[in-house]
């Protein structure tokens, strides 16, 4: 039995369908972005080790990065406050910036979350959508942490 609200969100996600096209295509284009995706890293390599420094972490701004949240469809499988959906939870943030982009652009299981390339979004964007996650008020309570739930846990043999 759907809620009111999965049906809405179900709805909103049909009406966007056409929307998710961000993933990369392998035609020529994609390749040369590619290349010099690998270019740009191998200079940023180059020159963090130059300076024998960490690079620093981007400054992220919320607002950016609520609406590429919503752009690249995060939501679709992590809910609009990160708490829900078929994703696991994003808020509160349990990676940090850098490690976050890091899985962003290679998640280890590809078919289940899409990896997101330099070429399609860029690490500031990240950065933003990480700091929008940030920004987040942790809504919903740990199943622990409901007196209700909490009977129920305890009786479900695990
Ligand atoms: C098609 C569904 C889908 C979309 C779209 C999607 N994700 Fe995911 N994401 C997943 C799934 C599924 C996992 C868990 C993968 C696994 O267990 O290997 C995941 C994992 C993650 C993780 C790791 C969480 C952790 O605690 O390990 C982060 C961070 C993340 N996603 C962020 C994002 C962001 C940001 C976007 C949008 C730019 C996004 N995802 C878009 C499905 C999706």
């Amino acid at each position: 039995m759907k809620t009111v609200f999965q049906r809405r969100l179900a709805r909103h996600h049909s009406a966007r369908r056409g929307h998710v096209t961000r993933m990369p295509s392998w035609g020529p284009p994609a390749f040369l972005a590619l290349l010099l995706a690998a270019a740009t890293t191998a200079a940023a390599t180059a020159s963090s080790t130059r300076t024998g420094q960490e690079p620093a972490a981007l400054r992220g701004d919320a607002t950016v990065g609520e609406q590429l949240y919503e752009d690249y469809t995060c939501y679709g499988c992590h809910g609009h406050t990160g708490e829900t959906g078929r994703g696991p939870r994003l808020n509160p943030p349990r990676l940090r910036q850098g490690q976050f982009i890091a899985y962003l652009r290679n998640p280890p299981n590809p078919r289940r979350m899409p990896p997101y390339r330099q070429a399609d979004v860029s690490d500031q964007k990240l950065a933003d959508i990480y700091a929008f996650i940030e920004s987040l008020p942790s809504a919903s309570p740990n199943a622990e942490d409901i007196p209700v739930l909490r009977g129920l846990l305890e009786e479900t043999p695990r």
